[in-house]
């Protein structure tokens, strides 16, 4: 057990490397990215999609889509990643863009949409963006080759 002293030591310790890295973090990214990483919307799973996709990026790391679709409506998004806190945020302001268009106005969201929502990302973490694009369109395509399933029954 450490003695109190040590134990608020470590405290201050633990404080100065947080204010430390967040500094470094707002040289590199914008306020609005830190925002939407540290306090991400739409995470999770949606219990009955109506499509679905978990894409790798190249960097490695997955991100998971879900999408529910009424009336050719995206009415609910929700998304999971293991990757950085570039692709948390760009999770977050994609689902939050894709709500309420149709199918064929979520195919023409790009990377870019996101990155003017953000303010920019590095050069660096651009494939991040990239990466949600990419799974929302796998996560409409595999909504529309369900329904076409659907149709052919
Ligand atoms: Fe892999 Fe950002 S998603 S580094």
């Amino acid at each position: 057990m450490p003695e109190k002293n040590e134990t608020s030591d470590f405290d201050e310790f633990v404080k100065n490397m947080e204010e430390e890295i967040l500094e470094e973090a707002r040289e590199i990214y914008t306020e609005k990215t830190l925002e939407e990483a540290y306090n991400p919307k739409n995470v999770g799973e949606l219990e009955t999609p109506s499509g679905a996709a978990r894409v790798t990026g190249p960097c490695g790391d997955t991100l998971q889509m879900h999408i529910k679709v009424e009336e050719n409506k995206i009415v609910d998004c929700k998304f999971i990643t293991d990757g950085c806190g570039a692709s948390m945020a760009c999770g977050s302001v994609i689902t939050e863009l894709v709500k309420g268009k149709t199918i064929e106005e979520a195919f023409r969201i790009e990377n870019n949409d996101i990155l003017s929502v953000l303010g920019g990302l590095p050069v660096e973490s651009i494939h991040c963006s990239v990466l949600a694009v990419d799974t929302l369109r796998a996560a409409l395509e595999d909504y529309e080759s369900k329904s076409r399933n659907n149709n052919k029954k």
